[in-house]
């Protein structure tokens, strides 16, 4: 072959780590296993084309959902009669508390309520100043490195996205506060592992020896810390900053006048802190690592930064013209959805696609699966992020993509995670160019948010 011919031969694609896929039934044990390990280890080639599969566990029946009418029939139509699992409280209860994420019914609406203005689009205008200046700290801290260095890129930006949070909510950089989650988080998901009893939804007792309990040990320290810094806020004589804190203290039911408890906050607290930074950390994580894999994307993501940044570090402003940057990270969050689960019961009977769901049954929808069904998406395991052009889009069912979930219980902080991923990544691939180290092992593990099982080791190159 000529090397005029050998040029017009496009680069193989890459093939993008995925868990492996079972070739046959798992027996109950070894589904359990594996279930522990990674739970998206237990799908069967079946489950990602299936519109509706049911799982039965001993007397506990399970629906997993694959296809965007039903889907949208749980999370938004019938929404009302699902509700969060059982083992959804037991896994997230202890770490993010009482809050919004697992509460129900009134007690959520006047939550939600009270709480949107905090996220609205003025408040993350507010907040984005701080998600460039995490950035470009981190970025000073790289320029400080020998040529070539090497890091733990999942590391960096969960740091990044810890002190992100925060910062936006307290106003001060506590350090204290993200060595403590640091060390908890890994933990907490390398500890905190549902049992048989759990997925039964057993009385909490019987699972004991699971170790869901220990995840209170784990958080004991977290939860001082915060009790310490609502302590101070309530003591202050200063004038209040204007962060997430002082918004979710100031305010106030828009139908009843009423404000959150301390305790009510508190909880909200420890809720947007855990589910506020380590999603958006994963979701760049496997932005980086897609990127390197793919230096055609990468050219033009650098070409639209160039364009419409110039070198300059990004503002909120900035950000409706990097349409590209926008997709790249909307893609990646496809094909590696941080939050990969979501799971509902029913609270009574219902009929989906024709199968009758009895009360009390689980229904499981699964970003990972939905993002890879190939009746809904062309080379599912290619990484384009062209589909999400305004165009394609427009094309697709407005529920075959929920990296953000869907209906009334949609991610609250998702305008913020677009904001910060994006901030964040503007600021960094302006200066730096990520290569996997060779040979390393990615992993796609799925335990309570979709993380690189070894992190991800890069190495640095500073663009000129
Ligand atoms: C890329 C980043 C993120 C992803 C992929 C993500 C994903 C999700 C998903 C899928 C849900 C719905 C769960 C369900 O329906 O069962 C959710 C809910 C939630 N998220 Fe996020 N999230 C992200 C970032 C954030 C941020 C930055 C915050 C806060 C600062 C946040 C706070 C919450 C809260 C409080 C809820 C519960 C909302 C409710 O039930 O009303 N998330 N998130």
């Amino acid at each position: 072959m000529s090397a005029i011919d050998q040029a017009r031969v496009p680069a193989p694609l890459p093939r993008l780590a995925v868990p492996q896929v079972p070739e046959r039934p798992l027996s109950l044990l070894q589904f359990l296993r594996v279930l522990r390990d990674n739970s998206l280890a237990t799908y069967r080639s079946e489950a990602y084309t299936a519109d509706v599969l049911e799982r039965r566990l001993l007397w506990k029946r399970t629906f997993l959902l694959n296809e965007p009418g039903a889907i949208k029939h749980i999370l938004l139509d019938n929404a009302a009669n699902y509700h969060k699992t059982e083992i959804t409280r037991r896994l997230l209860e202890p770490g993010l508390g009482r809050g919004l994420l697992t509460s129900e019914d009134e007690t959520w609406r006047r939550h939600r309520r009270i709480m949107a203005p905090a996220f609205d689009h003025r408040s993350i205008v507010g907040y984005s100043p701080v998600m460039t200046e995490v950035a470009l700290r981190l970025v000073s801290d790289w320029d400080a490195l020998p040529v070539g260095a090497e890091v733990d890129v999942a590391a960096a930006m969960m740091h990044a996205t810890l002190h992100i949070i925060s910062r936006t909510m307290f106003s001060s950089d506590s350090d204290e506060i993200v060595d403590i989650v640091e060390r908890g988080m890994g933990r907490y998901q390398a500890e905190v592992r549902p049992v048989l009893a759990d997925l039964l939804e057993l009385p909490a007792w019987l699972s004991r020896l699971s170790g869901l309990h220990r995840s209170r040990d784990i958080f004991a320290e977290f939860d001082r810390a915060i009790d310490r810094l609502l302590a101070a806020r309530e003591q202050t004589a200063e004038a209040l900053p204007n962060d997430l804190l002082a918004r979710l203290i100031a305010a106030r039911d828009e139908q009843t006048g009423g404000g959150m408890t301390a305790q009510e906050v508190r909880d909200q607290v420890v809720t947007i802190f855990m589910a506020g930074h380590e999603t958006t950390a994963v979701a760049l994580t496997w932005t980086w690592y897609l990127l390197s894999q793919h230096p055609t994307v990468e050219a033009r993501l650098q070409a639209e930064l160039q364009a419409v940044l110039g070198g300059q570090p990004p503002k909120h402003g900035d950000l409706a013209k990097l349409t590209y940057t926008r997709m790249v990270i909307e893609e990646a969050m496809r094909l590696y959805p941080p939050a990969h689960t979501l799971s509902r019961a029913a609270m009574g009977a219902d009929d989906v696609l024709g199968q009758r769901i009895p009360k009390g049954a689980i229904i499981l929808i699964v970003p990972w699966l939905l993002h890879r069904n190939p009746k809904l998406w062309e080379n599912p395991e290619r990484f384009d992020p062209e589909r999400f052009a305004p165009e394609r889009v427009a094309r697709r069912h407005r529920f075959a993509y929920i990296p953000f979930g869907a209906g009334p219980r949609i991610c609250i902080g998702a305008a913020f995670a677009m904001a910060e991923a994006m901030l964040i990544l503007a600021t960094l691939a302006q200066r730096y160019r990520l290569r996997l180290l060779p040979g390393f092992p990615v992993d796609p593990q799925g335990l309570i948010t979709l993380r690189p099982r070894h992190g991800m080791r890069m190495t640095l190159e500073r663009r000129s």
